[in-house]
């Protein structure tokens, strides 16, 4: 993509060259990561956590594990048959596709063999998942060593008593997902990271520090951190004298600052140390600077443990009339809410993966994003530390009142104050978060006495973290209020509501306010509709499973961008927006969600395999005013409609253009305050098809011309070509290269109507990890080596092989077109 908007963003001091976490020195903490040697088994055998079992027969497969990616989809896969209240439907109904249509519902086994050698007898030892998906058990040599039902929630146990020393471990994992229990894609399996922790007995509990910047002005910060020392002291235990010598090191990693506290333990124990730092470097979207504080916990003149934190100085603060401010600067929030995952990739995490979709937002002038509707990956919220990204971070969809049948509402009694504690003690030192949303549109809204399980929810909150305030997504706004939830919030959020801001402002003008869920427009990349008209409703009836990219259609409770720009530019005193959302994502096939074969959202301002839709320049004008905008839709082959109404339109940041059509103007246009659907874009509305040249002028205030851009008519698809988003990557087994398919006519224009399958083949350390093309109601799988291009794109996804260096060769064939090549260098740096 050109015109990225440089900022600056900090590195990863955590990775090591090869992309992994290192592991913090050997001999006082060491942490594995537990990603090879897994044997999987899609099914239940009995007797699979025993030490004997015969798993040689298993797949050997690498963690973060999706199991259902790989299809095939069918019509049964969690086909359900339920009345989505929330979508206005007053009978069962099937559903088909609302979780992907993919066969992630099952049982499932991980097992993994591992040893600790006979030195380490003494220490402690824990297991750390970032997330299972769902209802695991975790056994080690065969004893039971606990459950983890909520698919998203990290968690942790000891190990220890069941460790065997210089000798064969077994460690087993069972993990189910039912059926009924979804509104979208959850994956299947060990979908995120797992780390082995050994420490000694005396060491910084897990996610134990928590680091806050009670004051912080130009010249000094005063940083406080509290420190959860455990240590079990056994049946001969004695208090120990321990030291705890707190370092500060600066974004530059030099040691700025440390303070230290002597105290006698028995037991865990908590510390709490303040110092200043002088010029704080303070972090904010523009400079995400970084500081890291190392705990050191000395006994007896030796280091016993060493634990890192990283963490951010910078003040926020949300005031009623003039919304959202970061270190004094007052800023929009423009979001996009994104659900977990990775498109053609499934839900396995990948950071390049992740990190690619937050450039493509970033360019786009994306700086926040919610993670609807659940805790996401711990990655995620370092790449928002480095990249300056704001983060609503939410913790659940359902409370005690169903959405799925099986959703989360069944466990919410027994665990939801535990994963809320959890979620926040693990994610309350990054800076890029700025506040906890308990809920997403909770059925308790319309519930007398839901205010209290909202407050029970803030409680936790302010308990965890007083930092930060609590919000929640409202879409009844009028029962959110009445009931009392609204006011148990520090910041309402209202899900699809600008035209009441206003109203909601002046009867609550103590109320600080955001638009957590804002649009829900839809489209598909390429397809284009006639007339071209405003249309919303939850089902739709086109025959394709299509639907326009005008950006007019939308659900029945959705808008067009066009209609929160507005909301938003007029009420200074609202936060900001949260989109619905920033990538299509697996499952929820609204408005045919009621209709096979289509599987994957329709939402997203850019599609399934990270191809922009037109709407993305839509908010590249709005939200990104340093880089020019000038974007033309529809495209341009419409052979049969020569002299029908053909209308064009225009994102882009300039007020003013001019449109030729084979040299013949079309008229000026100037962006119209007074007009919902000329304010943001710009509009020719009676244009007539003929085949051609597209041409449209921009001008700069003074009329001058200033841009411009034309779209061609195609001819006949002629050859591929293929663009590596990057032709070096590291042969560290999990990099990747995403490579954009085109096909197109003898002088280079892209075809939009084409549709060619795709042949892939790969020469050299590589593989092919993925394809896809954006389309939503495409059954092809995303583990193959052939895609049908959609709309003239589809994408290649090539990984690394570890250890593996060298070129590698990669080529495109298809019948009738000619062959496109290209190569990817795989490197293998020196470790540090
Ligand atoms: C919202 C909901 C989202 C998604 C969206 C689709 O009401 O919060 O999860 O379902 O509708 O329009």
């Amino acid at each position: 993509m050109k015109n990225l908007k440089t900022k600056k963003s900090s590195p990863d001091k955590s990775l090591t060259k090869k992309g992994k976490k290192k592991p913090q020195s050997n001999s006082i903490r060491k942490i594995e990561l537990f990603d090879k040697g897994w044997r999987f088994l899609n099914s239940d055998p009995k007797g699979a956590e025993k030490i004997k079992f015969d798993d040689s027969k298993w797949e050997a497969v690498q963690v973060p594990h999706d199991w259902a990616i790989k299809g095939p989809f069918d019509k049964n896969n969690d086909l359900q048959i339920t009345t989505i209240v929330e979508d206005g439907e007053k009978a069962d109904t099937e559903h088909s596709g609302r979780t992907g249509g993919l066969p992630h519902v099952g049982k499932g086994w991980y097992r993994k063999k591992f040893s600790v050698p006979k030195n380490s007898q003494g220490k402690r030892f824990f297991i750390e998942f970032d997330g299972v998906m769902a209802n695991s058990k975790i056994y080690l040599n065969e004893k039971y060593i606990g459950s983890w039902p909520f698919g998203y929630a990290s968690f942790y146990f000891e190990l220890t008593d069941h460790m065997k020393f210089n000798a064969e471990n077994v460690l087993a994992v069972r993990a189910e997902v039912e059926t009924d229990a979804a509104r979208w894609y959850p994956g299947a399996g060990i979908y995120r990271n797992v780390r082995l922790v050994t420490v000694n007995p005396i060491h910084v509990a897990h996610w134990g520090t928590f680091i806050t910047t009670p004051k912080v002005t130009k010249t000094k910060a005063t940083v406080n951190i509290k420190t959860k020392i455990d240590y079990i002291p056994g049946k001969n235990g004695k208090t120990e004298d321990i030291e705890l010598k707190t370092e500060i090191l600066n974004p530059f990693g030099s040691k700025i600052a440390s303070v230290s506290t002597i105290k006698s333990i028995k037991g865990s124990s908590t510390i709490e140390q303040t110092l200043d730092v002088e010029k704080p470097k303070l972090w904010s979207p523009d400079s995400p600077d970084l500081y890291t504080a190392i705990s050191n916990i000395i006994v007896n003149g030796k280091t016993v443990d060493q634990y890192k934190t990283t963490f951010g100085i910078r003040t926020i603060r949300f005031e009623k009339d003039k919304g959202f401010f970061i270190n004094n600067r007052s800023l929009k929030l423009n979001g996009v809410c994104m659900h977990h995952d990775l498109g053609p990739l499934g839900t396995a995490v990948n950071m390049r993966a992740l990190e690619r979709q937050w450039d493509l937002l970033a360019d786009m002038g994306c700086n926040a994003f919610r993670t609807s509707h659940n805790p996401p990956a711990p990655e995620l919220l370092d790449i928002c530390d480095r990249k300056g990204i704001l983060v609503m971070d939410e913790a659940f969809d359902e409370w005690q009142r169903a959405k799925c049948k099986k959703g989360y509402n069944r466990l919410f009694d027994k665990w939801a104050e535990k994963d809320m504690r959890a979620f926040i003690k693990r994610d309350r030192n990054h800076p890029c978060v700025i506040l906890w949303s308990i809920g997403n549109e909770i059925g308790e809204q319309w519930q007398e006495g839901g205010n209290k399980v909202a407050q029970m929810l803030v409680d936790i909150c302010h308990d965890e973290d007083p930092t930060r305030l609590t919000t929640a997504g409202f879409n009844g706004p009028d029962v959110a209020i009445k009931h009392g939830l609204a006011d148990a919030v520090d910041v309402p959020g209202w899900n699809y509501q600008p035209g009441r801001y206003e109203e909601f402002h002046k009867a609550h003008p103590e109320w600080h306010t955001v638009g957590s869920e804002t649009e829900s427009c839809i489209s598909t990349r390429g397809e284009y509709y006639f007339p071209v008209e405003e249309e919303r409703s939850n089902q739709m009836e086109q025959e394709s499973r299509q639907v326009s990219s005008y950006d007019m259609s939308s659900t029945g409770w959705g808008y067009a961008p066009d209609i929160e720009f507005a909301a938003q530019d007029k009420y200074p005193f609202i936060c900001g927006e949260f989109v619905w959302t920033g990538f299509d994502y697996l499952g929820e096939p609204t408005p045919f969600n009621l209709k096979w074969p289509s599987r994957s959202s329709y939402f997203g301002i850019i599609d399934l395999c990270g191809i922009p839709k037109d709407r993305y320049y839509s908010y590249r004008s709005k939200w990104n005013p340093d880089v020019e905008t000038l974007h033309i839709f529809p495209h341009w082959n419409w052979k049969g409609r020569e002299g029908e109404i053909t209308p064009v339109h225009c994102y882009t940041n300039y007020n003013s253009a001019e449109l030729f059509l084979n040299g013949k103007s079309q008229g000026k246009r100037k962006k119209d305050k007074n007009s919902v659907y000329d304010r943001y874009r710009l509009r020719w509305n009676d244009v007539k098809y003929e085949p051609g040249v597209l041409k449209i002028v921009a001008f700069d205030s003074k009329g001058k011309p200033i841009a411009k851009t034309e779209m061609k008519t195609a001819g006949a698809p002629a050859k591929i070509k293929l663009i590596p988003d990057r032709t070096r990557i590291m042969a560290d087994g999990r990099d990747l290269s995403f490579i954009t398919v085109r096909i197109m006519d003898e002088d280079g224009v892209l075809c939009p109507l084409a549709d060619s399958m795709v042949h892939f083949d790969l020469e050299g350390p590589g593989r092919i990890v993925a394809v896809g093309n954006g389309d939503p109601t495409s059954l092809e799988p995303f583990v193959a080596d052939y895609r049908k291009a959609f709309h003239g794109l589809c994408m290649l996804i090539v990984g690394s092989v570890e250890g593996a260096a060298g070129q590698v060769k990669i080529r495109a064939t298809a019948n009738g077109l000619r062959q496109a090549e290209t190569e990817i260098l795989c490197e293998s740096p020196a470790e540090e």
